[in-house]
């Protein structure tokens, strides 16, 4: 009795080692929803198209709806002698509907299936994930709605270099993660293509309706080069690389909160539920969470070198190389959807979905950020400015700040700390309003700019963002 779909040719059997090797059923039994979607839109057109009888094409609804019950149940059995998810149920409806399980797979290979079940599989991934990337942005504007005015140092080589706000701040990532949900919807576009009717390489002979198969399964066209069709995993390389920037900036995030939450800068908190202690010292409590998620970048960017190096050297068309897409792609789509939720929920705190409330989010001190900004002479810029507008060149300028701000070091002393006979010896147009110039206050509201760290532009942000996701 034959074992395998194609083994009438063969004399032997394969050896338990080789079946292992070449058996993708225990990791692509997750594509078996959109293997079944895509084998009823199939056989729904070898029907209309009068190449199945309609008998046949009940038989199939039939056996199929049986099919779909023995997974959801559990009662499936998955075998290994079976090779993939698409034999494994061909074989099973075979089973329980005889000829017309059989007649399934005319016009079709599983060449065509598996990369149409793969782009199905992944569109529906794809429509979870967006939404996880608003919550994302939604987490980051509710923090920062509350910290428009709350003043911290921003950096440039990791030294202070001038005031920002916390607002400011967060709305950066909110501009990334922005783009991140651009690119998804681009990627989608390329994901959403049909290339069932190509057959194993060279499209068929069968009067297929390829077309109507598209519409019926929400493709927005169908692959035109069977050849390409067949061979194409762009798209999944696509998606990593959107995936592998959604995690190089949640990765930049979670550092962030790893720096601010250590006793030297003591910019936040985090609850107490996403943090661990240790088993030796009994002070500690370890950011974890962020920082398995900044870990975790280098699987998915790891996944976007597996995938690209997996195809540069294949000859056209399909070749069992691509069957090492798929794992890859599911700890991708898996890492990248718990990173999401677990970090939104971190930085915004938990939503209750009946009243809209969030609680355990960021615990911002606002006064350890104020004191950081303060120590590290970041209105220097702004006395420069300051000078400028009284008629001296910039470059003059910089050069009188600097001498104040040595002296400032000297006495270990802010600017806004000198009295204002010493800032008029470096230079004599320095007047009493000065000190509103210096002050961490005004250099925010100075810097009232499109994009500036100004409170009202970012208010102004905040409400673009939140109309944009609304
Ligand atoms: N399991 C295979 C894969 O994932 C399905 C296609 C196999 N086609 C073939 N001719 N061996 O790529």
């Amino acid at each position: 009795k034959k074992s395998q779909a194609w083994s009438a040719l063969f004399s032997e059997p394969m050896s338990e080692l080789v079946k292992r090797y070449t058996a993708s059923v225990f990791f692509d039994q997750r594509l078996w929803r959109a293997d079944i979607e895509g084998s009823l839109a199939h056989a729904a057109m070898l029907a209309r198209q009068g190449i199945i009888s309609p008998q046949d094409q009940s038989d199939i609804e039939r056996g199929m709806a049986q099919v779909k019950a023995e997974i959801e149940s559990g009662e499936f059995v998955w075998k290994s002698e079976l090779e993939d998810v698409h034999l494994n149920i061909e074989a099973r409806l075979t089973q329980l509907v005889g000829d017309a399980g059989k007649r399934l797979h005319t016009g079709r290979s599983r060449n065509d299936q598996v990369a149409t079940d793969v782009r199905l599989w992944l569109r529906s991934e794809i429509d979870q994930i967006a939404p996880l990337l608003a919550d994302m942005q939604r987490a980051l504007l509710a923090v920062a709605s509350h910290h428009t005015e709350t003043v911290m140092p921003g950096f440039t080589h990791m030294q202070v270099a001038q005031p920002v706000s916390f607002a400011h701040h967060l709305l950066a990532y909110v501009e990334m993660f922005a783009r991140d949900a651009e690119r998804l919807a681009d990627v989608r576009k390329r994901v959403n293509r049909l290339p069932l009717g190509a057959a194993a390489l060279a499209g068929t002979s069968y009067p297929l309706d390829r077309e109507s198969v598209a519409k019926a399964l929400g493709f927005d066209g169908v692959c035109q080069n069977s050849l390409d069709a067949v061979s194409d995993r762009d798209f999944a390389i696509e998606f990593t690389a959107f995936a592998s920037l959604v995690m190089v900036h949640v990765s930049r995030l979670a550092e962030e909160i790893v720096l601010w939450m250590s006793q030297n800068f003591g910019f936040i908190d985090l609850s107490d539920r996403y943090c661990t202690g240790s088993s030796i010292m009994p002070q500690k409590r370890n950011p974890d969470v962020a920082e398995l998620a900044r870990g975790k970048s280098g699987r998915v960017v790891g996944h976007l070198m597996g995938l690209i190096t997996l195809m540069k050297g294949q000859p056209l068309t399909y070749n069992k190389d691509n069957q090492e897409d798929k794992e890859p792609l599911f700890d991708t789509v898996d890492t990248v959807k718990d990173t999401l939720r677990i970090m939104a929920e971190m930085v915004g705190g938990e939503v209750d979905p009946a009243t809209g409330t969030r609680t355990g989010g960021l615990k911002v001190k606002a006064e350890a950020m104020q004191q950081a900004a303060r120590r590290g002479y970041a209105t220097a810029t702004d006395l420069a400015d300051y000078l400028v507008k009284k008629g001296l060149p910039f470059r003059d300028a910089h050069e009188v700040v600097a001498h104040a701000v040595k002296e400032g070091l000297k006495l270990g002393v802010d600017l806004s700390d000198l009295p204002l006979a010493t800032l008029q010896s470096f230079h004599a147009s320095i007047g009493d309003d000065v000190f509103e110039v210096l002050s961490l206050t005004g250099s925010l509201n100075a810097r009232n700019v499109i994009g500036g760290t100004a409170p009202n532009q970012a208010r102004a942000q905040i409400e673009r963002h939140r109309a944009r996701l609304a």
